[in-house]
């Protein structure tokens, strides 16, 4: 019997707001999935699209951004990038096959714990539905397989290479 499929879900905050507002539904102690990890950064802007196609390598099934609302980032227009680059990052992960539903943008502030609750069961439900990821290693022994692994390196170099694809700075 095949073994059931748990997602790997992997979420970058922003300090200032998200982070806060994962906090809140944490102490406030709302029923939220456990198939996710938080990773803290200073600014959605600070997630380098580099970092998501890594992780989608590595393994994720789903990643979400989260960050302040517009026009609330400490960083005065970082999220307004952070938009703008992951429509663009949501266009090259089809090119890898990748469902466009497995990267998700959310904005959620420091006083939405609930928001933030709401936002990361859905969205690991929509993963369970999409199933394993493409890249996904199937047990901790296996490796991605190989052709998805160089098309996701490749496009890890054309994101190297090619900056001002998805940045705008
Ligand atoms: S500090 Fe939160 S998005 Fe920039």
């Amino acid at each position: 019997m095949a073994a059931e499929f748990k997602p790997k879900v992997l979420v970058f905050c922003c300090n200032w707001c998200s982070y806060a507002g994962a906090d809140l539904a944490g102490i406030s102690r709302m029923k939220i999935r456990p198939e996710f990890r938080v990773i803290r950064s200073m600014c959605s802007a600070r997630i380098d699209p580099e970092f998501i196609l890594r992780a989608f390598r590595r393994g994720a099934d789903g990643v979400m951004v989260a960050g302040c609302h517009p026009g609330d980032c400490h960083y005065i227009g970082g999220n307004y990038r952070t938009r703008r680059r992951m429509a663009l990052l949501k266009l090259l992960l089809k090119q890898f096959g990748l469902h466009e539903g497995r990267l998700k943008l959310e904005w959620v502030s420091a006083s939405e714990g609930e928001k933030f609750a709401r936002v990361i069961n859905a969205f690991i439900n929509q993963v369970e539905q999409l199933g394993p990821s493409p890249y996904r290693k199937t047990d901790d022994r296996q490796r991605t397989p190989e052709t998805g692994r160089r098309k996701l390196e490749a496009g890890q170099q054309t994101v190297d290479d090619d900056k001002s694809l998805i940045t705008d700075h």
